[in-house]
């Protein structure tokens, strides 16, 4: 089995020009994140002791966001607050949108949960609402969690884990169900990696009763690459999170909310530090957060705003996310791997793979073999079959992907695993 060295590994990872300066600006500042081995080629640095994660977040960025939260700043710093503004207009932007357009992008500290518990919690009023909630995978599921935690009234509108939701399903129990106020959905069930209708969803939404359903869609792991025009959808309130396609760190998420809408929920109130109505009126007092702000994952994300836009927004981050994706699908399928769901409802982000039938195919072990190789792939999700999963967006290129389908098969030899797998 032969092994890569650190400068081996930087080698694989030097995948664009851009890619390249980032590592030589990185290794100017010498941050070592991983390991305690001295530096030794002039592009280690950061990435030479890092792992790739492919995986849907924590997700790998670049040595240039990393860079930019390695600064001590205060919540009140006058250039700490133009931050936050900053990142605030420019999820908009991201999204489409701008405040002149009636949006609103309100920050909530914590991971992505935390924003659609947010938003599930104030945007449903305490009495006389009624949310359908529409289903096809975990992530699904868990806002109908959310519902029943905070005795929000619902009715759930399940499809199997390898379907998406239809307009049709869900146009015909809002006319079967007139005390439905809210609907709930998520854009890029991650549990899979299937892409779900949303155009077509929240235009049959507004069909029924117009303006008096409000739609609140997660796109945590779409939101930034696939396609979703807020305004022709005409949706009320779009969660995702800075560690998804917009590729910062972990720390907060974010709902862009329209603000006819917000401006009605003030005493919906369920929780404090999730009151997103108060959240947003504390930004707009000050600009500052109610709490302590996570002020090195809003550094980061601002200048992860700034790669985004430089890539050519969403429409760039697909084309290199699709890129990657259909390199990932043509590696796995020369090593046997089966996609668990079909082509037309697959996305670029993340794929999921049936486990083989092969004695010899332990996930846990393929696992930490990969992992001490520095890649990090992901386990699955399903609830019915087994499977795993391997994500593609990220600060990850070409190159990184043949890296990936690589070391999987050396891993795959040394462990006995036929090439190709068996089902
Ligand atoms: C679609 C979707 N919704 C919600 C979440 C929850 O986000 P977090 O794990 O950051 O709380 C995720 C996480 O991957 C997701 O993919």
């Amino acid at each position: 089995m032969r092994r890569l060295g650190a400068a081996a590994l930087s080698r694989r990872r030097l995948t664009s020009g851009s890619e390249g300066r980032e590592l030589s600006r990185a290794c100017r500042f010498k941050v070592r994140l991983y390991g305690t081995e001295p530096l030794t080629s002039p592009t280690a640095g950061i990435n030479a002791r890092e792992p790739l994660l492919f995986t849907p977040g924590p997700l790998t960025t670049s040595p240039a966001v990393k860079q930019a939260m390695l600064v001590d700043i205060g919540s009140r710093d006058p250039q700490f607050v133009a931050k936050i503004k900053n990142v605030r207009e420019s999820i908009l932007a991201a999204g489409g949108v701008s405040i002149d357009d009636g949006f609103e992008c309100v920050i909530v500290q914590g991971s992505g949960t935390f924003g659609v518990e947010s938003a599930l919690a104030s945007a449903v009023p305490l009495e006389g609402s009624k949310v359908l909630v529409v289903a096809n995978g975990a992530y699904g599921h868990r806002m109908a969690k959310i519902c029943r935690i905070h005795s929000i009234d619902l009715s759930v509108l399940a499809f199997a884990e390898n379907e998406v939701p239809t307009a049709q399903a869900v146009k015909v129990a809002l006319e079967n169900d007139v005390s439905l106020t809210h609907v709930a959905v998520v854009h890029h069930e991650t549990t899979t990696g299937s892409v779900s209708p949303i155009d077509k969803i929240a235009q049959a939404v507004k069909s029924v009763r117009g303006d008096d359903v409000t739609l609140i869609v997660d796109s945590m792991s779409g939101f930034g690459a696939l396609p979703i025009d807020l305004i022709v959808g005409n949706i009320d309130y779009l969660v995702s999170s800075a560690n998804k396609c917009l590729e910062s760190v972990p720390g907060f998420s974010f709902v862009i909310a329209k603000k006819s809408k917000l401006e009605t929920t003030k005493y919906n109130t369920r929780t404090l530090a999730l009151d997103l109505f108060s959240q947003w009126r504390g930004l707009e007092s000050n600009g500052q957060f109610r709490f302590t702000p996570p002020t090195h994952a809003i550094l980061a994300m601002d200048h992860a705003l700034r790669e985004f836009e430089e890539e050519g927004g969403a429409v760039g981050r697909l084309a290199r996310y699709r890129h990657n994706h259909s390199i990932l699908v043509k590696r796995m399928t020369k090593l046997g791997y089966k996609l668990y769901i079909d082509g037309e409802i697959q996305g670029p982000i993340i794929s999921t793979f049936l486990t083989p039938s092969d004695k010899e195919f332990d996930f846990e072990m393929l696992y930490d073999k990969m992992a001490s190789r520095g890649i990090a792939i992901y386990p699955g999700k399903l609830t019915e079959v087994d499977s795993f999963r391997i994500g593609t967006i990220g600060r990850l290129f070409e190159g990184d992907i043949h890296f990936l389908a690589s070391t999987l098969e050396d891993c795959m030899r040394e462990m006995g695993i036929p090439v190709p797998v068996n089902y």
